[in-house]
């Protein structure tokens, strides 16, 4: 039986209008894409919004640095992320800008009633501040040594190496990594929303069937530690909106970025009379609203967020549904291995419905992560979309065409088998509602499977031969056909572009209800084929264009800088030199430290005996691409305590950090132990 009327809106998380968006954000929007098709194709009445969020001290240096104003840079940006979606099929209704009238109203109406309901406390704050750049300076833009280990180049709250916690200006010689200047600390007046005021609202609602249960879980643990006051504004200079009744104070990033949500439907609204805001956001609104998000952003999206939008007056989210982080090849993505695949680069080499089938194949309704194995992204692809669901058309269409005038058989035939496809779609709507993508493809699959063998038994290639048995081809293709336009019904909120092109050729619009409508006694139109096989040359091709990229902007951000490079340290003789004793090192064995940020624990064989020794490395190695390897390492430096255990040596590395530290490898020959001089 058909269902009411649905009207949901639905919005994936806002990207930021200051870098390109990857595979990472692609996962989010393909997931939310294909449950907005799917909706569509139901016959609800869902809307899909998004925008650029545009504000914020990065977006704002970014803009300084290319010589830009934040205007042009999130213009530009914005246009780049709207070509990157519309080319991956994903189909917003609107894709707007936090930086719009729509927000700046929305955001003072909902400040000004969170303050006169009594939530914001003003309150003054020291923090450091840059005295060169005049600007307040987070903790992460200011870099130290370490009060207590001494260890240099620490960000300014925790330092990497022994995790004692201090404020920034405890560091020892603390510096702006703007500037390069010296913070000095500065009071100013900050903004606060009076969020332990919502610990019972919260607590409720984060139990309501809202969120995903170990989403709430998490959430349950901070509820029961006690919630903070959340500062929200930020002082000049910063790329945002002034905050109605406080000149010079802006509105905090995050503070704004959701209520984009809003905005972006409200300027959809303002275009689309059918469209009623109040419908939507009224506290009493009948209609439904979910956010897809990633696990990084739960915070603000169940907590800040409701508690902000019941104080203002507006409905609640009917569900937050956040997803994991992808994976390539079971590793974080990396620039310099070609896995932090940008979403342009993926397009110049292949067909965006192989990558939304792929991850839609992996999808659940869970936060965990899912990785791109690139050799099974190919294989699945091309055996369950090209082998089995394009082939059943691409095996009887042209039997049709050629041999039958384009008629299909006149009577319906097989009726049960064709009925129990028809019957499927119930389970595979549930498991789309639900998320559960994979559980939806994994059924479809199975279905593809009869109507493959159906074929194979059949064989109208045989029959095609003998003018006796001629007309059965007919009947077998045409139920062929029928199945096809069932499974392809099924596909369309994932391939809708292979879907579009199979209904030309069907000649019928495929809708989820009208799947029971068999296709007999009506022609079809000159197939053409639907999709091609993945080839590994296209998959090398984007690693390879992935590693090009990041290898040139490194070669840019690396053009010599005569400030860069650190002064030579003051002159050593050859004795002072021959102390250091260097020797090869095999790593027998390569761990992760818990709780440590940067280092990783390597046991060294440097022949006669074993060293355990703590390297900076983690950022660029993996301890399992480590073990074998062979490596330098200064053997007869002192032990030195650390806060994970006793260090007892050094290896040699160089780089300029994060992915980029290579670890001095020697010639494959050399024996552990052996000096090196
Ligand atoms: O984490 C991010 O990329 C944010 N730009 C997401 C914002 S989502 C919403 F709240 F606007
Ligand atoms: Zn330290």
């Amino acid at each position: 039986m058909a269902q009411a009327q649905r009207k949901i809106l639905v919005t994936s998380a806002l990207p930021y209008a200051n870098g390109s968006i990857h595979l990472g954000h692609m996962l989010e929007h393909i997931q939310t894409d294909i449950w907005v098709r799917f909706q569509k194709l139901r016959g609800h009445l869902c809307t899909a919004v998004c925008a650029d969020d545009a504000h914020g001290t990065a977006i704002m240096l970014k803009a300084e640095n290319n010589g830009q104003t934040p205007e042009q840079l999130i213009d530009e940006v914005r246009q780049e992320h709207m070509a990157d979606f519309a080319d991956f099929m994903i189909g917003y209704d609107n894709y707007h800008s936090t930086h719009s009238e729509e927000n700046r109203e929305l955001s003072s109406h909902i400040y000004k009633t969170l303050r006169d309901n009594d939530k914001i406390a003003v309150r003054s704050i020291v923090q450091a501040y840059d005295p060169e750049k005049e600007m307040f300076l987070a903790d992460r833009f200011i870099k130290g040594t370490c009060p207590k280990c001494k260890a240099e180049e620490q960000y300014g709250d925790n330092c990497e190496v022994c995790s004692a916690t201090y404020t920034a200006m405890e560091m020892i010689n603390p510096v702006s990594v703007y500037s390069g200047a010296t913070p000095i600390e500065k009071e100013s007046k900050h903004y606060f929303f009076k969020l332990p005021e919502f610990q019972q609202f919260l607590t409720e609602w984060t139990r309501s069937g809202t969120l995903q249960e170990q989403v709430a879980n998490k959430l349950a643990e901070w509820l029961d530690s006690g919630l903070q006051e959340w500062d929200i504004s930020r002082d000049a200079p910063y790329f945002g909106f002034e905050i109605p009744d406080a000149p010079g104070k802006y509105f905090y990033v995050w503070l704004d970025a959701p209520i984009g949500y809003m905005a972006s439907f409200k300027n959809l609204c303002d275009r689309k009379p059918d469209l009623q805001f109040d419908d939507y956001w009224g506290k009493d609104a009948d209609s439904e609203l979910y956010h897809f998000i990633g696990k990084d952003i739960i915070n603000f999206h169940a907590l800040f967020w409701p508690a902000m939008l019941e104080c203002a007056g507006y409905r609640t989210p009917t569900g937050v549904n956040a997803h994991g982080y992808v994976t390539v090849d079971g590793k974080k993505m990396s620039k310099s291995r070609g896995t932090f695949i940008k979403a342009r680069t993926y397009l110049n080499h292949l067909d965006p419905q192989y990558l939304r089938y792929y991850f839609a194949a992996k999808l659940n309704s869970t936060p965990d992560d899912i990785d791109l194995n690139l050799a099974d992204f190919i294989q699945r692809v091309n055996s369950d979309v090209i082998g089995k669901v394009v082939n059943i058309a691409s095996r009887t269409a042209s039997f049709i065409n050629k041999k039958f005038d384009n008629q299909l058989f006149a009577t319906p035939i097989e009726q049960d088998m064709i009925q129990s496809f028809i019957d499927a779609g119930d389970t595979i709507a549930d498991c789309f509602e639900q998320r559960e993508y994979g559980k939806a493809i994994r059924e479809i699959m199975r279905l593809a499977d009869i109507a493959n063998t159906y074929i194979a038994d059949k064989a109208p290639w045989v029959l095609a031969k003998d003018d006796a048995t001629l007309p059965q081809v007919q009947e077998v293709c045409s139920v062929a056909l029928n199945l096809f336009a069932i499974l392809a019904t099924y596909l369309k909120p994932i391939l809708p572009a292979m879907v579009a092109d199979a209904e030309a050729f069907l000649g019928k619009e495929l809708t989820w209800d009208n799947r029971t409508e068999l296709l007999f006694g009506r022609t079809v139109n000159k197939f053409v084929p639907l999709m091609a096989r993945i080839e590994q040359k296209q998959v090398d091709a984007i690693i390879q264009e992935a590693k090009e990229e990041h290898e040139q902007a490194h070669a840019a951000a690396q053009e010599p800088q005569a400030a860069d490079i650190e002064p030579i340290a003051p002159e050593i003789n050859f004795d002072d030199f021959a102390k250091v004793d260097l020797r090869v090192a095999l790593i027998v064995k390569a761990e992760h430290v818990e709780k440590a940020n940067k280092l990783l624990k390597l046991t060294l064989d440097i022949g006669a005996e074993q060293r355990v020794v703590f390297s900076g490395i983690k950022s660029a190695y993996k301890p399992e691409d480590l073990t074998g390897k062979l490596t330098i390492m200064v053997a007869n430096l002192a032990p030195r305590k650390m806060k994970f255990g006793v260090s007892e040596g050094m290896v040699l590395a160089a780089g300029p950090g994060g992915e980029d530290i290579w670890l001095l490898e020697p010639h494959a020959g050399a024996k552990p132990g052996m000096r090196v001089m």
